[in-house]
C-alpha cells in the first residue's frame, strides 16, 4: 500500500494549478506591450488575468487597440478615468487592491511607465505578490518627467526586471540591482509591430482615402507631453517648426485629446502644411509611420517603432530614456526650439538615416519573459495576503 499523500495546505482548484499572472494595462501604449506577453504566457501553460485600469477610456485611446490587436475583454475593468496624478494613482490603487486580494495571483505583471504601472506595482508589492516589470531600467534622468518617477519606483518594487536593451541593464546594475533580478529580453512593443506590420500596410489605400495628402511624400508628427502642449508658447513654437517643415512636405499630426484641447485654445493658426487628424488606432498609425519620410515625436514608444521600421525620427524633447534608438537606431534628440528642429528635419530629408536595429528586437521578447516567469520556483513561496 502506498503511504497516504497529504493534501497540500494551499490546495487550489485544478484550473488554477498553472502559474497565475495578473497582467495590468491602462493607457494607450500599454496594450501593444501586453498583447504578446499574454499570448506567450498562456501558450506556455500559464494562466493570465487581464485587468484594465481605465486610465484611458475613449474608443480611440483604448477599445480600438483591444479590437485590432485581438486582446480579449478584461476580466476586471477598474474604470478609474482621468484626474490629477494623485487622484488617478490613488483611485487605481484602491480599486486594484480588491482585485489582487480576490484573485490572489502568483505574479502581478505591469508594463511601461504610466500611472497605472506604478500604482498597481505598489499595491501588489504591499500585498505580497511577486511583481514583474516589462520595460525595466529605462532612464531619462529627468525627474520632472512623471514617467521617470514611475519607472524608478516601479523598478524598485519589482522582483523581475525585464529590460528591453543593454543600456537598461547597465542602468539597473549601476543602481545596485542583482543580476538574478534583471533579464535582458528585448522589446515587446517590437514583437507586436512585426506581428502586425503586413496587416497595417494593407490598410494604406483606405487610409489615403481618408487623408489624401498621404498619396505623396509626407512626414508624421505626434505631440502629447504636458511639457510640450500645455504651455502655449512652447506649443506655438513646435507648430511653427512643423509649419516650416510642412512647406517642404505635408506633416500629418494625429492629435491626442490633450493636444486637441490645447490647439483649440491656442491663438496660433495651424499652418497650411500641417494636417491635424484625430488620434488613430494601432494599425492605422503603424501604416502611417511605415510610409513616412520622417517622424517627429515626443512619445517614447514611437522612437522605438521608427527604429524598428528604419524610418528617421526626430525626438522633440531634451532627453530620451531610450538612448539605444539613437546609438543603434534612427532617432535624433533635437529639443523643442524651432530652429534646430527644422534644420535637423531638412538634413534628414536630404540625407536620410541608416536603418539599424538593437539586439534582441527580434519579435521574441515576450517568449523570453514567459520562459522566465513559468520556470521560476518562487511562486510557491510568496502569495498575496488576505486583509
Ligand atoms: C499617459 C501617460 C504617458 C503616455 C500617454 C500616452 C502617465 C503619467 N502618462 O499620458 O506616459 O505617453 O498616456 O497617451 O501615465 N483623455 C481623454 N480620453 C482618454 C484618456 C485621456 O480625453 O481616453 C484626456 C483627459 O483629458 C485626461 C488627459 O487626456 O486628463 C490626459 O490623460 P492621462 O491618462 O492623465 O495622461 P496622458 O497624457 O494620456
Amino acid at each position: 500500500m502506498p503511504p497516504d499523500i497529504p493534501e497540500p495546505n494551499d490546495a487550489r482548484p485544478d484550473d488554477a494549478a498553472a502559474v497565475h499572472v495578473l497582467c495590468v494595462a491602462g493607457a494607450r501604449p500599454n496594450f501593444p506591450k501586453l498583447k504578446p506577453v499574454l499570448d506567450a504566457i498562456e501558450s506556455g501553460g500559464g494562466r493570465c488575468s487581464f485587468v484594465h485600469t481605465g486610465q484611458h477610456y475613449d474608443q480611440q485611446m483604448s477599445d480600438v487597440f483591444l479590437d485590432e490587436l485581438g486582446i480579449r475583454r478584461p476580466e476586471e475593468s477598474l474604470g478609474v478615468g482621468s484626474g490629477t496624478h494623485a487622484e488617478q494613482t490613488a483611485r487605481i490603487m484602491l480599486a486594484f487592491d480588491d482585485v489582487v486580494v480576490r484573485l490572489a495571483p502568483d505574479v502581478v505583471l505591469v508594463v511601461g511607465d504610466v500611472n497605472s504601472t506604478v500604482a498597481c506595482a505598489l499595491v501588489a508589492a504591499k500585498r505580497g505578490a511577486l511583481v514583474a516589470h516589462v520595460e525595466a531600467g529605462l532612464r531619462s534622468r529627468d525627474w520632472a518627467m512623471p514617467e521617470e518617477v514611475n519607472r524608478v519606483v516601479t523598478d524598485r518594487l519589482s522582483d523581475y526586471l525585464f529590460a528591453p536593451s543593454a543600456d537598461a541593464v547597465d542602468n539597473l546594475s549601476d543602481e545596485g540591482y542583482r543580476d538574478d533580478q534583471v533579464h535582458l529580453v528585448g522589446n515587446v512593443m517590437i514583437d507586436t509591430l512585426f506581428a502586425n506590420r503586413d496587416r497595417a500596410v494593407a490598410r494604406l489605400p483606405e487610409l489615403r482615402r481618408r487623408i489624401p495628402v498621404l498619396d505623396g511624400r509626407y512626414a508624421v508628427a505626434t505631440l502629447h507631453r504636458p511639457s510640450n502642449v500645455d504651455d502655449p508658447e512652447v506649443l506655438a513654437g513646435l507648430i511653427a517648426a512643423l509649419g516650416a517643415i510642412g512647406d517642404r512636405l505635408p506633416v500629418v499630426l494625429p492629435a491626442h485629446p490633450r493636444t486637441l484641447a490645447s490647439l483649440a485654445h491656442s491663438a496660433a493658426a495651424i499652418p497650411d502644411g500641417v494636417h491635424v487628424v484625430e488620434a488613430l488606432g494601432y494599425l492605422d498609425f503603424l501604416a502611417l509611420q511605415d510610409g513616412a519620410r520622417l517622424v517627429l515625436t515626443d512619445s517614447g514608444g514611437i522612437q522605438e517603432e521608427t527604429t524598428a521600421l528604419g524610418v528617421p525620427c526626430l525626438t522633440l524633447r531634451e532627453t530620451t530614456e531610450r538612448p539605444v534608438t539613437v546609438s543603434e537606431g534612427t532617432n535624433r534628440v533635437v529639443g523643442t526650439e524651432p530652429e534646430p528642429i527644422v534644420s535637423a528635419a531638412l538634413d534628414v530629408l536630404e540625407h536620410g538615416s541608416t536603418p539599424r536595429r538593437p539586439a534582441l528586437w527580434d519579435g521574441r521578447a515576450a517568449e523570453r519573459i514567459a520562459e522566465v516567469l513559468l520556470t521560476d520556483d518562487r511562486h510557491d513561496r510568496k502569495r498575496p495576503t488576505e486583509r
